[in-house]
């Protein structure tokens, strides 16, 4: 199930604040390495350190100490520039909230990421609707935000993480914030697309029920694996 090269390799990582207290040490030493089209889970109580990890692996953040390597590549030796287009290519994101915008429609939602890869708009939009299409949601393309469910929501905001087809899809409690129902169908579609897409699939989550549903679970607490 999971025999495959490894993508994605977080190593030594420390991560610390300086508050006028002292230091703040929110994760202590965690490696973790992804392989390719593979699906684990995080499961830790609020405050373990979850997310930071997530988004030093997902390169939105910088740890104090440590290695981030991707297919070989030192992923903190890139600049800006560099690690925004990387991770627009490489990686999607999906979060509790699902920080759509407003003022576009579904559709335009999950055309962003494309066009910001340079993609036409025809293209585009030919890509947002087949993964909206995908998500269930062909019919609710021109629907903005506020005219949409809570699991509609998501649904288009995992759309838009997929619309560059990235090999890896990280998603931070994704299901944080809906009724245990809508939860459980967001799951299946997780499931779903990583065995179709063939992309690694990282989940940080608290839910039980959901972590056990993965081939492989850590378990972290105060910033370590436990
Ligand atoms: N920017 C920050 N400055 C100081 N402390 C932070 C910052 N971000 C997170 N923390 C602290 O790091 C700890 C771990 O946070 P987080 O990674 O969000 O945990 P989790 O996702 O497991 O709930 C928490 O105690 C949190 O208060
Ligand atoms: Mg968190």
């Amino acid at each position: 199930m999971s025999d495959g090269n490894i993508f994605l390799s977080a190593k030594g990582i420390h991560k610390s604040y300086s508050h006028a207290q002292g230091e703040l040490e929110i994760l202590r030493g965690v490696s973790l390495d992804i392989r390719e089209g593979e699906a684990l889970a995080i499961l830790g109580a609020s405050g373990a350190g979850k997310s930071t990890l997530l988004q030093i692996m997902g390169t939105l953040d910088k740890p104090t100490q440590g290695e981030v390597t991707c297919e070989g590549r030192d992923l903190l030796a890139m600049n800006d520039d560099e690690l925004s287009k990387f991770r627009n290519s490489e990686m999607g994101f999906v979060f509790q909230f699902h920080h759509l915008l407003g003022e576009f429609t579904a559709l335009e939602n999950v055309m962003i990421p494309a066009r910001v890869a340079g993609e036409n708009p025809k293209d585009a939009k030919e890509k947002a609707l087949h993964f909206l299409d995908f998500m269930g949601l062909a019919d609710r393309a021109e629907h903005y935000p506020n005219q949409l469910s809570g699991g509609e929501l998501q649904r288009i905001a995992i759309a838009r993480a997929l619309v560059n087809r990235p090999k890896i899809l990280f998603a931070d409690e994704p299901t944080g914030n809906l009724d245990s129902n809508t939860s459980v169908k967001i799951q299946d579609l997780f499931f779903r697309l990583k065995e179709e897409m063939k992309l690694a699939l990282v989940i940080v989550t608290h839910d039980l029920t959901f972590a056990t549903r993965f081939p492989k679970v850590y378990r972290m607490k105060d910033g370590q694996w436990i």
